[in-house]
This record gives C-alpha cells, structure tokens and sequence, in this order.
C-alpha cells in the first residue's frame, strides 16, 4: 500500500518537475554553499537543475547538470587574502568600488565561457525560471531575458540598499543600515546623515560603472537573443523585472529590516535539515570531552595555512592551557600537538556545532558560520577578517551571544582572556539559546519556503501580483517634489497677488489723502 502512494507521489512530482536554471558563478566557497543549497532543494523536491558554478558538486543526480566555470577560479578573492598580509594592512576588501569592478569583471569572465556560451546559442535549451545570485552585479539578470522566463534574485546578506532598490526601493536611511555599515538604530544625526551619504554614493558608483556593465550586458547576451528573434531589453530594465528575491537573511541572524512583499528570507535553508552523525573517530573525541568542546575554524576562504608561524605557536601554546578538548580545523598538520588539541583537515561543521559538548566557536564571522552558529545555540568569539565578518561579528556580540578579538600579533593572549570569559559565564549560552529558538520557531523551514516560493514563480507565470509598485514610481513623486512645487508655485502668485493688493490699497490711501 505505502509502496503505491510513495509510487504515486513520485510520478506527480515528476510530472510536476520544473526545469530550473541557477547561476552562482562567483568563485568563494561561501558563495558555492549557498548555490548547493539551492540545487539539493530543488533536486528533492523532483525538479531538474542546470547549475553554473565554479566548484562542482559531487552528485549522481540524472537531474542535475553542471555547467563548469571553475576557470573563475583564477579570479577568487582567495589569490588576493592571506592572514599575513591581512595582519600588515595591506588588503582592503571592504571598498564598494572595487567589489563591484571585480563582479563585473568575473560576470565577463562568466559570460564568454565557452560551456556558457554553448548553453546561451543552443536554440533547444528552455528553462522554466532563472535564479542567480546577486553580489554586486546585476548582470546575471540577461539569463531571464535569453530563456524568455522569470528571474528570482538570490541575496547573500542582510536586505540593504543595493539589493532593494531592484525589487523595492531603498530602505529609509534614517533607521536602516546601509550594506557595509554596522551600525544599529537609533541613530546619531550623524549616523543618519552618513547613511544617506552611503545611499547617495553607492548610486553614483553605479552609475559611473553603468557604461561598462551595458557593454557587459549587451555584448555577452546580444548574440543569444538575435539568434532567438528578439531583442535585447536593456540591463535595467531586465534587473529591475525579478518576480522575487529570496535572502540569505532572518530576524534571528540579522536587523529586523522593513520588508517588501517579494522578499522572501531564507537564512538556515543551506544548512541540510538532517545533520550528518559525526565520523565516529571526531564523535568519540567530542563524546569524552568533560569540559566541553571548543571548535576553531578560520572557515574556507582564508587558508589558516598562510599564518605565520609565531601565531600558529601561539595558538597552540595557549589552547594547551586549557582544560577543554579543541578542535581545529586547519590544513596542515602542527608538530608538538599538546594533548587536549585535535586537528582536522575537513570538519563536518554542522555535525560539531551540533553536538551538545560544543560550548564555543571560534570562527572569523562569514554569514554562514555565524548563521550555523545560531541554529545551534552555540556561542562564538570572532576574530573577523575582511568584509562583512567585521558587521556580523559586532552584531553578535551586541547582541550578546559573543565577543570580538583583533587578528593580531597578541591574538593568542587575548583570545585566552575571551576563552575564559565565555565559557565562566553562562548567560552567553543562554542568549545563543534564544536565538536558536527564534531561528527554529518558524510556520515553515527555510529550504521548504525556497522550493515553495520558485515554485509559485513558475504556477503563477512571473508573480505578477507580488510586483512592488514602487519600482514604476520616479523619484519626484515618491519624495512629492512635485507637490511641494505646486505648493511652491501657489505660494509665489498668492504672495504677488498679496502684495498687488496691498499696493493698490496703499495707492488709493495715497489718492485719498491727497
Ligand atoms: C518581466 O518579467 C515578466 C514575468 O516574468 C516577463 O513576462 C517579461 O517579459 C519581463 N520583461 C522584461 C523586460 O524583462
């Protein structure tokens, strides 16, 4: 009997599977996380995926096919960061300008791929909805406008001004952080003077940038169309057209930011929702660890590998002080491990965070760590690197779930002092509880609402009905300056008509008198 229904329930879903294209070509792990995340959804939910990336899955899915753009790969940030240089000042990875050169130029790069390009002038190729991430490039948008179907944005961060403005507007600056601000309302006048400052600023660098990402645009997709029978619509209109934009964000991991309805936040769904048992070797470890498991990961993007060698010794002589079991996750094996230190090549990262002898993560504050952290109440010191770990670290201990330590020469000594702190004082485990609690306590899980809502993209043609009607409202009507202009206009003739009054009233005084 079950075997029927179950029988029955694949042919529907089948008979119902989507042909879906995602279009995560930017070279970060992090990045390549969140684009699995879509495509493990997808895939179980019986649709059929075509999957731009530059880090290739390991799956045997007969409904996934991968499109190969690893020579992005000569262009990752990777090449740009090691701790040493970062240690000396010497990268800066937090100007606008520059992200949103390098997405333009690694979009090019995308583009002209040979695998992609074959994709785009194959007149047989169909999709039912495009979804690509949004990261300082609007560019991914074209793939729409090439397979004549919806687009949905997927944003990495927090919902801020760059991201809004293609489906919304701009938040109010004066109680919303801009992308690369940490700051909390309420605001000093200050602040929000420097928030609108941003706003106005990130507007021009787009449009100093707009010449090249036109040709950009215009170049890499004017081909597919002509071949199709259609014309190009221009970039703006094309990525100011998503049905919707599904967020790597939450309450529970971010601001609770005013929101449009085609926002959809997601945060979490990258996280697989049965975690895998630990390798039994790392279980037996953290299962007899009597004060607890303390797990140290400088994530994927920054290899601890290129950390100098006085860090490393420093690290190691002040983890063996202590009385807790560390795990660290680091890619190369260290001489004279003292005994309570246990190193990983690969750690299963969820499945340690998750295991109820890990008191704290030691972690450098990516989106994705800080999220997983989160799920699983665990709480954190950041030792953050290099874009956004910086908000995300001084978000969390805002909010009392962590606390903040330079990456310097003394980082060692320091995080000893945070080490201590932490662990003596129980009310950073409980905050991290809470939030854990509001990460959970949701009408649907994150990776049910992902399928749930590209779903409703392709039923409903586009969605339509979920379209912000600010995107058609200009600048002037929303801000009523033409209001205030009629205002202006009959204050002007009111204030001669006064004064013609007065004039003749004055006049036919003078005549009187006279
Ligand atoms: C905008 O999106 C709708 C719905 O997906 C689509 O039908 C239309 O062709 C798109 N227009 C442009 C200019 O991209």
């Amino acid at each position: 009997m079950y075997k029927h229904i179950s029988v029955i329930l694949l042919i529907l879903s089948f008979s119902c599977a989507y042909k879906i294209l995602l279009v995560f070509p930017f070279p970060g792990k992090s990045h390549s996380m969140l684009g699995e995340g879509y495509v493990r959804n997808l895939l179980k939910a019986g649709h059929e995926v075509t999957y731009i990336t530059p880090i290739l899955m390991k799956s045997e899915s007969k409904q996934l096919r991968q499109i190969d753009v690893s020579s992005n790969l000569q262009l990752a940030l990777e090449n740009l960061l090691n701790i040493e240089s970062l240690l000396k000042g010497e990268v800066d990875l937090g100007d606008t300008s520059m992200a949103m050169a390098m997405s333009d130029d690694i979009a090019n790069h995308t583009l002209w791929n040979p695998a992609v390009q074959r994709l785009m002038m194959d007149p047989k190729e169909q999709f039912d909805v495009v979804v690509a991430e949004w990261l300082f490039t609007e560019l991914y948008c074209g793939f729409a406008a090439v397979f004549d179907c919806p687009l949905i944005w997927s944003s990495s961060m927090d919902p801020h001004e760059l991201v809004m403005t293609l489906i919304d507007e701009i938040q109010n600056p004066s109680y919303t952080a801009t992308h690369k601000s940490g700051m909390e309302a309420p605001f000093t006048f200050f602040q929000r003077v420097k928030g609108l400052w941003e706003i106005f600023y990130v507007k021009y660098l787009k449009w100093s940038a707009s010449g090249v990402a036109n040709k950009i645009f215009n170049e890499g997709y004017g081909p597919a169309l002509t071949m199709r029978g259609r014309l190009l619509p221009s970039l703006q209109e094309v990525s100011h057209n998503a049905s919707l934009m599904l967020g790597n964000s939450h309450v529970s991991t971010g601001r609770p930011v005013r929101l449009p309805q085609n926002y959809i936040p997601i945060a979490g769904y990258h996280i697989e929702e049965e975690v895998k048992p630990l390798p039994e070797d790392i279980k037996k470890i953290m299962d007899e660890a009597k004060h607890g498991v303390i797990y140290f990961s400088m994530g994927s993007m920054l290899k601890s590998a290129t950390m100098p060698d006085k860090l490393k010794k420093g690290f190691l002589k002040m983890f063996g002080e202590l009385k807790q079991t560390i795990i660290w996750k680091f890619e190369e094996e260290l001489p004279d491990l003292p005994k309570n230190v246990h190193m990983l090549k690969w750690a299963p990262q969820a499945s340690i965070l998750g295991h109820s002898k890990c008191v704290l993560f030691i972690t450098h504050g990516g989106l994705l760590s800080t999220t997983e952290a989160t799920k699983s109440g665990v709480p954190i010191i950041g030792i953050p690197m290099f874009a956004d770990q910086f908000i995300n670290i001084d978000r969390a201990v805002r909010r009392g779930f962590a606390k903040k330590v330079t990456l310097d020469y003394n980082c060692p000594n320091n995080l000893k002092t945070a080490i201590e702190d932490i662990v003596g004082d129980n009310r950073y485990r409980q905050k991290a509880r809470e939030l854990s609690f509001i990460f959970h306590h949701r009408p649907t899980s994150p990776a049910a609402e992902l399928v749930h809502w590209i779903e409703h993209v392709v039923k409903t043609n586009g969605a339509p009905h979920l379209r912000s009607p600010a995107l058609d409202v200009p600048f002037y009507q929303k801000f009523y300056l033409d209001l205030a202009a009629v205002i202006f206009m009959i204050l002007v003739v009111l204030n001669k008509l006064i004064s013609a009054v007065f004039r003749k009233k004055s006049e036919q005084k003078k005549q009187k008198t006279k």
